[in-house]
């Protein structure tokens, strides 16, 4: 099987670096260009980067040279960890250009002609690229993955969702400082200390959660009618978010029978047999204590998501608790397994 040529844009940052470590010996795809800010053009990424990851950044990739955010249509995916404001001008001119962008960014997560995937849950979406390059006449296209909170929720709701019927969620989350990017929050800012406000973070979960769960039809999303309420809070943890809710449901299930359901989540048969598919997307763990950021973050390389405290709720019909690794799971992980989703179906070119 050739390996299919890949770029990362905004290789140096948080999402960037977590791209590098998960595709340095991937067996489906080649990192053959990394994108940095302009100043940095030609430069050795590894002289460049800051590397933040735990294991070591191998040779070859060291050495590739940096280039500017000029499209390239000699690569065939660009995996997108910049930020939203840059990407909504650079990833329509990538896209443009014939290749098909994978993106973390939120510019284009709610366009009505862009699939939001998680590829256990709604992997129908994609279809939505046929509409997407006709409509903008593009040979390539733009997929998104979610906000990384949402991303941790949607994995864990969205089995309750399909047997139960969610009506309503009220959530709060507790997520990493590696989810602000880096250098990100200040550690004077964070170190001792819990802020209230990630700015745009609880419109995007309330948002995303409805368009993940919603139903294709006619080159449509009908979003799913669930009204959600989130608070987000930043907390001086490294990696993970951790999300809690009380939540509605049409028929409520009984913390058991909402257990089993979790437990038995799996993907299509495609699906699981992507390459940065988990064995199962959520666990769920009875300890009382359980799951906890440090002891369950990586869970299934980063790519699981914990379940627990499941229990009957007096305000709703059932509490919880979901931990997931924002950086894996919530960002560069999620896009990866996106575009080998891309790549199975035969949906790489239009
Ligand atoms: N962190 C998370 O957990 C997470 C999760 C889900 C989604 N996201 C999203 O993923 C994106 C990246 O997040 P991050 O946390 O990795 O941010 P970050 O650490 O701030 O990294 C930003 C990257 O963009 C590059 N960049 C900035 N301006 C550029 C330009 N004009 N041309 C080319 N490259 C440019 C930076 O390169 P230089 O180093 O050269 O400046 C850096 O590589 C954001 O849209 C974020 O919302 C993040």
């Amino acid at each position: 099987m050739t390996r299919t040529p890949v770029a990362i844009l905004g290789a140096t940052g948080a999402v960037g670096q977590k791209f590098v470590a998960l595709l340095a010996d991937h067996p489906w795809f080649e990192i053959v260009q990394l994108v940095a800010s302009a100043t940095r053009d030609g430069r050795c990424y590894g002289d460049e980067v800051r590397w933040r990851e735990p294991t070591s950044l191998p040779d070859a990739i060291a050495q590739i040279r940096l280039t500017t955010i000029a499209p390239n249509p000699e690569v065939q995916i660009a995996f997108s960890a910049l930020d939203a404001s840059i990407a909504h001008d650079v990833e329509p001119a990538w896209a443009e250009a014939g290749v098909m962008v994978v993106s973390n960014a939120s510019a284009y997560r709610m366009a009505d002609d862009v699939p939001l995937i998680v590829p256990e849950i709604n992997p129908d979406h994609l279809a939505l690229l046929d509409r997407q390059r006709a409509g903008r006449m593009w040979r390539g296209g733009i997929v998104a993955n979610p906000n990384c909170s949402t991303a941790v929720l949607v994995t864990a709701l969205a089995p309750l969702h399909r047997a139960f019927g969610l009506q309503r969620a009220a959530i709060a989350t507790l997520q990493a400082a590696s989810g602000a990017g880096y250098p990100g929050v200040p550690s004077l800012d964070l170190l001792g200390n819990v802020i209230p406000y990630i700015g745009g973070e609880e419109e995007k979960i309330e948002r995303e959660l409805t368009k993940i769960l919603g139903t294709y039809s006619d080159a449509r999303i009908v979003p799913a009618e669930i009204l959600a309420s989130a608070m987000v809070h930043r907390v001086p943890v490294v990696d993970g978010h951790m999300v809690s809710g009380s939540l509605a449901f049409a028929e409520a299930p009984s913390p058991e029978a909402a257990m089993a359901t979790l437990r038995a989540f799996r993907g299509s048969e495609l699906v699981q047999g992507l390459p940065s598919s988990p064995r199962t997307p959520v666990e769920v763990d009875e300890r009382a204590d359980r799951p906890q950021t440090r002891l369950d973050v990586d869970r299934g390389q980063g790519m699981t998501v914990t379940v627990g405290r499941v229990r009957a709720c007096p305000l709703h019909d059932l509490r919880f608790v979901a931990l997931g690794h924002n950086l894996v799971r919530g960002a560069a992980g999620a896009a990866i397994q996106n575009a080998e989703l891309i790549r199975a179906s035969g949906a790489l070119e239009g």
